[in-house]
């Protein structure tokens, strides 16, 4: 199996990309680092607590990280996820615990502790954690197989202002590190999550597998759709996270590129746009692939046998 290590603020969408790879026998889920970003580290870290312990997987260690980006003031996104950034189901109180280690010294020594280049970094929140490990353990570098990540956008642009991403916007100078470290990169940008969409029927079919985690995710998705689709006025909402573990199991339903990817760090107005050089027409060395597009039907398909694995 492959070995990962989530990095992540859960959040509704998270959560499913979370519950899937905990199904999937390809993944050997290593630990789940949580990270501030949709709301602040307490939330998402009992939040990563509450989906190994809905999986029946509290094997799986939980470790808080950063509560705050490496130079910003923190931007959290509870008009989407709710005050808890789990809202939607009603959820038993938590039972287990985080583990003593930070985030960033649990990832650097999960790294070090594989043979080379066998551990994938699973990305879904703002980069600070990963950046921190980075910059704290540059050897990790070289010792990781990858880092694929959920942020950025292409021809979608922007959701948390017109020019950027909300994972990239709210730690740009972390992002910047990442997408400069040398590591094989896979970005999933909105231009791929913006045709995920969550429709009645696709939720519906969620609700119906009848185990504990399809109405879960059934009630999660339906509150985070609740404030998108009267943002986009489309027939579903985003399903932005779960992307990265559906390119993890089933790469053959994306397409994309390499090229170069830069990070805005100096303007206010686009701080945080990811300047993706899709068409070539610079030099800068290619850093990223990055994903265009992806099948809605087969995301979903997978997704639903994933879940319906689970208790
Ligand atoms: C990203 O921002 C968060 O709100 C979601 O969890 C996802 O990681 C989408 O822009
Ligand atoms: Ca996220």
């Amino acid at each position: 199996a492959r070995r990962v290590i989530f990095d992540t603020d859960p959040g509704q969408d998270d959560a499913v990309a979370i519950l899937a790879a905990l199904a999937s026998p390809e993944l050997d889920v290593l630990g789940i680092v949580t990270v501030a970003g949709n709301i602040p580290l307490h939330h998402t870290t009992r939040n990563a607590l509450r989906l190994v312990e809905l999986a029946g997987r509290s094997d799986v260690p939980v470790h808080a990280g950063c509560d705050r980006p490496m130079r910003r003031q923190l931007v959290t996104a509870e008009h989407v996820h709710g005050p808890t950034g789990l809202d939607g189901p009603d959820w038993p109180e938590v039972t287990t615990k985080a583990g003593a280690a930070h985030g960033i010294d649990f990832l650097i020594e999960t790294i070090r502790a594989q043979p080379e280049k066998t551990v994938t970094i699973l990305a879904l929140g703002p980069l600070t954690n990963v950046a921190m490990a980075l910059v704290k353990a540059p050897d990790i570098a070289e010792r990781l197989e990858g880092i694929v990540l959920m942020g950025g956008a292409y021809f979608e642009v922007g959701n948390i202002t017109p020019a950027a991403e909300f994972n990239i916007f709210v730690d740009p100078e972390a992002a910047a590190i990442v997408f400069g470290a040398g590591v094989p990169l896979t970005v999933l940008p909105l231009d791929v999550t913006h045709a995920m969409r969550s429709t009645p029927a696709r939720i519906e079919a969620l609700r119906g597998l009848g185990n504990k985690a399809g109405t879960a995710v059934a009630q999660m998705l339906s509150f985070s759709e609740s404030f998108d689709l009267k943002k986009y006025g489309w027939d579903g909402a985003p399903l932005h996270d779960p992307c990265v573990t559906a390119f993890l199991l089933k790469p053959e339903i994306f397409e994309g590129r390499q090229i170069n990817v830069e990070i805005e760090l100096a303007s206010e107005l686009t701080r945080g746009m990811t300047v993706a050089d899709y068409w070539g027409v610079t030099d800068r060395p290619k850093n990223a692939f990055y994903v265009r597009s992806g099948d809605a039907e087969a995301f979903y398909a997978l997704l639903l046998e994933r879940i319906a694995r689970l208790p």
